[in-house]
């Protein structure tokens, strides 16, 4: 009966997982879309602190069907190292679903994008090295002998395509790379113990997806961000997969005239992990204390994120990328403490005044940000739960996010607990 896209507006980390982790409680199926163990997101219960990397947040809600679709690749040590954490903590994961077609990342892909980027040196994109580049290659490259996780349901068959696979991976590693080339033998014997666990997930799940659509509530929860997309991000330093919500439409065969509502989230500054362009990164106190009050260290890698102020360019900008129907705003309280809050509004490029990312993107290297500034709250928004409470600046800051993404707030976080929300 609906089905809704959650995407992140900025460069990924925007807390998509709380607010998932919220809608999941109504939903009947939660879909992630596309990448893989690349991702990372927190979600606390009962002051319980859950943090995942593939399996979506949904999972907490056994009630809801939680799935992996087709635009998404799976990792099977992780997914099973996963399954097994969530058990001892009592989550069953008898709801999750992975798609028969989704690729899957085997251990020599993630050696190929660790040596990958050591070749790049200086130029290096600071991926996550969980092998998500080289696992897309493969898939968008159509070798025959690339592994779907319908392939996991027979030994003998996983064998030879492990085989077929390495005969070229290894020239790579070895020839190109001057990397110890990789044996069948040790990567079968490391991907086959997890089977038992994951092969009762494999699935067709798109009746699983056409029948919630039909009869539910649809979740689509996209991973990494709006600027992390591999056409419409800071390219080369993007992931290689489609996180704008129409990589909802592609990753899970949902049709765009089917969704309802696009929420885009937003944090209320911006971060980035990895190299790439940033026009409004702080290297002073300010971005520092963003960065230890927000603790924007990433949730894979472990790496301090670079911040600075809100992107509003970049915000109007994913906005109509997205067709965001409304905007969710994230970690508000990390700002209670700031005297002036600025916001980009344009950039200064060469000269010429920008209200939009130009299409090139090379150019946001020479972006200078116009900000309008706006006095902070100073004091604690984590106990609110209405915009009443809201302090009046607090509430301004709110509204010109709000215009800026030219559409209405769906809710306001103020803290990692779900309670920590304020509802519009
Ligand atoms: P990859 O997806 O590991 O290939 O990394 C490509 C780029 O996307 C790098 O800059 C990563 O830091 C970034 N990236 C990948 N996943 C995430 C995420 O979940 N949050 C933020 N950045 C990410």
């Amino acid at each position: 009966m609906s089905a809704t896209v959650i995407v992140g507006a900025q460069w990924g980390d925007e807390g998509k997982g709380k607010i998932t982790d919220i809608l999941a409680e109504t939903a009947d199926a939660v879909v992630r879309y596309q990448g893989g163990s690349n991702a990372g997101h927190t979600v606390v219960v009962d002051g319980d602190e859950f943090k995942l990397h593939l399996i979506p947040s949904g999972i907490l809600h056994e009630e809801a069907l939680c799935i992996m679709a087709s635009g998404t690749i799976i990792d099977p040590i992780c997914m099973r190292d996963e399954i097994e954490a969530l058990r001892e903590r009592g989550v069953s994961c008898n709801n999750l679903r992975v798609s028969v077609n989704a690729h899957v990342i085997m251990p020599y892909h993630r050696l190929l994008d660790g040596l990958q980027e050591e070749a790049r040196g200086h130029d290096s994109i600071g991926t996550t090295r969980r092998g998500i580049g080289p696992t897309y290659t493969d898939k968008t490259s159509r070798m025959p002998e690339s592994i779907r996780m319908v392939d996991l349901l027979d030994d003998s068959r996983l064998r030879s395509l492990i085989e077929a696979q390495l005969a070229e991976k290894n020239v790579i590693i070895e020839h190109l790379y001057g990397g110890e080339p990789v044996t069948v033998d040790a990567v079968f014997d490391e991907i086959a113990p997890t089977l038992d666990v994951i092969r009762p997930h494999i699935a067709d799940v798109r009746d699983d997806i056409r029948r919630v659509l039909e009869e539910g509530h649809l979740v689509l929860e996209g991973a990494q961000g709006t600027f992390l997309d591999l056409d419409y991000g800071t390219y080369p330093f993007v992931t290689s997969s489609h996180p704008v919500a129409g990589g909802a439409c592609l990753g899970t065969g949902v049709g765009p005239t089917e969704i309802d509502e696009v929420i885009a989230i937003v944090k209320a500054y911006t971060t980035r992990v990895g190299a790439g362009s940033f026009p409004t990164e702080l290297n002073d106190e300010a971005g520092e204390r963003l960065r230890s009050r927000g603790y924007e260290f990433g949730t894979t890698t472990g790496r301090p994120r670079r911040c600075g102020w809100l992107d509003g360019v970049a915000l109007r900008t994913a906005s109509e990328l997205n067709s965001a129907t409304s905007i969710a705003i994230t970690k508000l309280d990390v700002l209670d403490a700031e005297e002036t809050i600025k916001i980009a509004v344009a950039y200064e490029i060469n000269g010429k005044r920008y209200e939009r990312m130009p299409e090139n993107l090379d150019m946001l290297d020479h972006a200078t940000p116009i900000y309008e500034e706006m006095p902070g709250w100073q004091q604690p928004l984590s106990e609110m739960s209405s915009p009443d409470e809201m302090p009046t600046e607090a509430w301004e800051y709110v509204q010109r996010i709000a215009t800026l993404a030219e559409c209405d707030i769906w809710g306001i976080s103020v803290g990692p607990a779900r309670a920590q929300t304020i509802m519009l």
